[in-house]
């Protein structure tokens, strides 16, 4: 059976989403209200520490602890600002939660993000979506416009104390971009490429400020934690990490879909309930969890749960599932995230910068079945360098796919 908690899509295909008096006649903007009349930013904050929740990006930081350190952090200038970054790159191939979100429910964000800039003390905030998603940036861009009629952005919001400004800031589509440091160094008007750290932009961030950048889904649930507290979240899902995530199920599944799904989740019940199983006549090889940076789960392995968890070997990533059937050509699909990677890498160190382009070469020749003894030990060097020695994770994601590829599925046997 279907485990129906919905915090998320709760709204979707039931309001019209252009519309914020849809929005607020199913009970929005009523978290702002409380939150501005009976709360502090102390108190929301240990709202969010006690849900449990964490980012839904990737890397499943705890978004309390977050947002409670620029709260904390003094404001380092005389301009005293902080800022909040809602990321809605999503570059990621084969996930489009955060979109979805803004298609179905632009005003759940919008709250959220509210909410959020005003726990840390933000007076500007911004929501850097990818270049690509016009659609998506018109709607979040109209959703401003009414809200801040509805005086819930802007000065004095609901004739409070609170003052806050939110622009949407379009990058140009580069998935390095989504990586937090190269994010704000777009923003900034500098080449997107990650920095170094520390400092962390909690503390030295966007203009030297301290800044938060949360993922659009982990936003969207902080309406419903200020609603409902954070013991009834804490309670849903698992205990290593409580709520619901969005999935996305692609492949070679009967139903490919974004379902809304309590943490916890088993892999198999995801494929078999959600996205209907198989495909009539395929057999299933194995799946791709957390995008094409995502590791490869075979049969024995799908009764894994689905949860942050930082010492899981699968880490759940975007929530981006691939499934893939037994007539799938390996080496196509290898070809295709190596050229992803080759294309994304953004050149600021060389192991990434060269090893991506390698890393092509090889399954170019892979895919034509020319693989030689030179190929293979350089492979294994290039994929090692890949994990160990990359300026940041884009290198490392670079090499899961193709390292597991070889573990699991053997790849490199038939040229023993
Ligand atoms: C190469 C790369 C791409 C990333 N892309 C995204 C993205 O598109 N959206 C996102 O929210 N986080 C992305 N992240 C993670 C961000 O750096 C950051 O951890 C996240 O926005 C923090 O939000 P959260 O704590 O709510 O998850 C990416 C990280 C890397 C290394
Ligand atoms: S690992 Fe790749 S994406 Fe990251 S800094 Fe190095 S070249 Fe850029």
């Amino acid at each position: 059976m279907k485990n129906e908690i919905k915090i998320i899509t709760k709204n979707w295909g039931q309001i019209n989403p252009r519309r914020i008096e849809e929005y607020i006649s199913a009970g929005g903007y009523v978290a702002l209200k409380k939150f501005i009349e009976k709360m502090t930013p102390q108190s929301a904050v240990e709202e969010i520490k006690i849900s449990g929740l964490c980012g839904r990006g990737g890397a499943g930081f705890s978004t309390g602890v977050k947002l409670e350190s620029v709260q904390k952090e003094p404001a380092s200038s005389a301009d005293g600002e902080k800022y909040f970054i809602c990321n809605l790159d999503e570059s990621e191939p084969g996930t489009y939660k955060d979109r979805s979100i803004v298609d179905n429910d632009p005003h759940l964000l919008l709250e959220g993000i509210i909410i959020s800039s005003l726990i840390i003390g933000a007076k500007k905030t911004f929501i850097y979506i990818n270049g690509n998603y016009r659609k998506q940036a018109e709607i979040l861009g109209q959703a401003v416009e009414q809200a801040r009629e509805k005086k819930f952005i802007g000065e004095k919001i609901l004739n409070s104390k609170y003052n806050l400004d939110i622009e949407i800031f379009s990058g140009a589509g580069a998935y390095i971009c989504g990586e937090e440091t190269a994010l704000i160094n777009s923003i900034e008007g500098n080449r997107g490429e990650p920095k170094m750290r520390p400092p962390f932009p909690t503390q030295c961030g966007l203009f030297g400020r301290p800044t938060a950048v949360n993922n659009a889904e982990t936003i969207a649930n902080i309406p419903w934690i200020i609603l409902n507290g954070g013991k009834a979240y804490a309670k849903i899902g698992s205990k290593k990490s409580p709520g619901t995530k969005l999935f996305i199920i692609n492949g070679a599944v009967k139903n490919p879909c974004v379902a809304e799904v309590p943490l916890g989740v088993k892999l198999e019940d995801l494929i078999e309930k959600y996205a209907g199983g198989m495909q009539e006549g395929k057999e299933f090889w194995f799946a791709q969890v957390g995008g094409s940076s995502g590791r490869l789960v075979l049969q024995k392995d799908l009764k894994m749960k689905m949860e942050y968890d930082r010492d899981g070997k699968i880490p759940l990533g975007s929530g981006a599932i691939l499934v893939v059937d037994k007539t799938m050509d390996i080496h196509e699909l290898l070809l295709s995230w190596a050229s992803f990677f080759r294309r994304e890498s953004c050149g600021k160190c060389a192991p990434c910068r060269e090893g991506t382009f390698r890393l092509y070469e090889i399954a170019q020749r892979l895919k034509d079945g020319e693989i030689s003894e030179r190929d293979k030990t350089a492979l294994e060097d290039i994929l090692w360098t890949l994990r160990n020695t990359s300026f940041c994770p884009l290198g490392k994601f670079a090499a899961t796919a193709f390292s597991d590829a070889i573990e699991k599925l053997k790849l490199l046997q038939k040229y023993e």
